[in-house]
């Protein structure tokens, strides 16, 4: 049997341990304690489910039991019992704004997110956390508490937004569309985008290598010194990618059009620097008779530039989905190509809630999260001379409150994206689970569940056009 204690109350309880005396001498054996208490007591039957009562009341349970940690004001707790408990209500307060707000912010999560993540406390009932149910009594959820809440988050649309099928690419509708795809997948292998006329997107996102360059740090074109420069993150993988809520460990492009006109522009990557510099790859470009006849079919008399470059790449990009994984049969009613260890290691997945957070049909791209809700992933995953500085999304917001949220990897054919992290640092998908258990996972794991756990992720390899990822060679990819 698992540990039946919840890591996160082992956790916080040993924390709250010393603020808990000094606060709970003041309040004189927890005069709030039994205010709320009395409240607790007065609950009173039911009322009916879908009615306008059960959703005031469910309201009301959220604003009583869960507005102190996760509403909109942070300026909930009293200054003088914070200090006294050494700031263990403010860290509080902060963590909590961290994993989930009862106002979402669209732009950071999707609402499935959120809706998966409120339903794992309904489940579990890790919330609010133990100690604060200890010092605030009558605060934990009750049973009706969490019937009335379950109608507010369905468990069945909790249960759709969990998982999903990667569906194959639509054929084109029309002979633009095919015209622009063909296109884009030339420029995709195309090293006229580069300065140095040898780097390509394919070279960093190379399909034959679960579409990454399997390398720590990219290769660029090669600065003052003749070697390549390389990137500052890892290079995530171009399949799947249409979906994500963001572009980029950051979110700086909103789209893969957005994205695709990154690189080119980027003095590392491919290095060209300003946007006029487009005139000359679009001059390079033009040499080519294949190329202007393509480009004159896609976009009719709008010629090669910036916009229909990054146009044509990002059209070939969303065709590149890779469906028909073991666990895609699965879900499509084929028990059997999930064997035993994948399928301890879905429910040990779900278990440890890494299913909130990577979840949908790509398992992942649908939010920024916090790398050190527990423990700071770079403090377990980075090598001691790693400096980079890199604070995810608030590099690209510029905002405090979203230092160190990163937008979250998909872990569909993440047994082929080795090395792993935004950091690059973790060769092996094994040491990758065991440190994502750490920094998010909510119960202690064995070797076995880790092992189960890889097992789940390594049957997320799909197939391209047909063919198993992991077998794909030049030949299947080039233009
Ligand atoms: C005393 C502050 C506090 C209260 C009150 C509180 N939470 Fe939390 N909540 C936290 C903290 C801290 C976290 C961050 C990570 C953790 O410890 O799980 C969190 C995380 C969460 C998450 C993110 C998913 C997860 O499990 O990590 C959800 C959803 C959540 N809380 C819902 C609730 C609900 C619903 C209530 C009311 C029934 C509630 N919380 C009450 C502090 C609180
Ligand atoms: C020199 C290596 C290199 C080249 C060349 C390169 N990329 Fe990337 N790519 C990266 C790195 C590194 C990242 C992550 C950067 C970040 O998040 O800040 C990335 C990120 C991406 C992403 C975001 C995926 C996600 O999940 O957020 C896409 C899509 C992508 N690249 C497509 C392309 C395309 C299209 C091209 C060609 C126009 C290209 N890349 C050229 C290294 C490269
Ligand atoms: C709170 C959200 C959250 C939860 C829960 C979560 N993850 Fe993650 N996961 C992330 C983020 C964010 C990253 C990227 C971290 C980085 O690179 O700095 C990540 C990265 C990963 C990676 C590396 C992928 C790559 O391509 O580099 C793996 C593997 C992974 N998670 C597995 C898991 C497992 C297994 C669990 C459950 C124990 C889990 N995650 C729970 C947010 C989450």
């Amino acid at each position: 049997m698992r540990n039946t204690f919840l890591r996160m109350n082992i956790k916080t309880l040993s924390k709250y341990a010393i603020g808990a005396g000094a606060v709970g001498a003041i309040l004189g054996g927890g005069i709030l304690g039994i205010l709320h208490l009395a409240a607790a007591m007065t609950t009173q039957a039911a009322p009916p489910a879908g009615s306008p009562e059960a959703k005031e009341q469910a309201h009301a349970i959220l604003q009583n039991k869960c507005a102190a940690c996760h509403g909109a004001s942070t300026d909930t707790f009293n200054p003088l019992l914070n200090m006294m408990s050494l700031g263990m209500m403010q860290r509080d307060v902060e963590a909590g704004q961290r994993g989930f707000t009862l106002s979402p912010d669209a732009a950071v999560r999707s609402a499935s997110v959120d809706l998966l993540k409120m339903d794992q406390v309904l489940v579990r009932r890790h919330m609010p956390p133990l100690a604060y149910r200890i010092m605030h009594p009558g605060t934990g959820l009750t049973e009706q508490d969490v019937t009335l809440l379950r109608e507010l988050y369905g468990k069945e649309a909790a249960d759709a937004a969990r998982y999903g099928i990667i569906t194959p690419a639509p054929a084109p509708a029309t002979p633009q569309e095919a015209a622009k795809i063909r296109l884009g997948k030339l420029l995709y292998n195309d090293p006229r985008l580069s300065t140095t006329n040898a780097v390509s997107c394919a070279s960093c996102h190379d399909l034959t290598k679960g579409g990454t360059d399997n390398l720590a740090k990219s290769e660029g074109v090669p600065g003052a010194d003749g070697k390549p420069q390389l990137g500052g993150v890892n290079a995530p993988t171009v399949y799947n990618t249409e979906s994500n809520i963001r572009q980029f460990w950051d979110g700086r492009a909103a789209d893969l059009k957005e994205q695709a006109g990154g690189p080119p522009l980027n003095p590392v990557e491919m290095g060209y620097a300003h946007p006029e510099d487009w005139h000359k790859i679009a001059g390079k470009l033009a040499q080519s008779s294949e190329l202007r006849v393509l480009f004159a079919a896609a976009f009719g008399d709008q010629g090669i530039t910036a916009d229909t470059i990054t146009e044509a790449i990002a059209a070939y990009e969303k065709t590149l989905r890779t469906p028909d994984s073991a666990f895609d049969l699965y879900q499509k009613g084929d028990k059997a190509a999930l064997d035993a260890a994948a399928t301890a290691g879905k429910a040990a997945f779900e278990q440890q809630g890494c299913a909130t957070c990577h979840s949908g049909p790509t398992l992942g791209g649908q939010s920024f999260e916090y790398i050190n809700t527990y423990e700071d992933l770079r403090a377990l995953a980075t090598p001691s001379n790693y400096t980079e500085g890199a604070y995810g999304l608030a590099d690209f917001t510029k905002k405090d409150a979203h230092k160190d949220m990163f937008r979250v990897p998909l872990l569909r054919n993440v047994a082929l994206t080795a090395p792993y992290f935004h950091t690059g640092s973790v060769g092996k998908l094994e040491d990758a689970v065991r440190i994502m258990i750490k920094t998010q996972g909510k119960e202690s794991a064995t070797d076995a569940d880790i092992n189960n756990i890889t097992a789940f992720l390594k049957a997320q390899t799909g197939k391209l056009n047909g063919k198993a990822v992991d077998t794909l060679s030049p030949e299947d990819v080039k233009p």
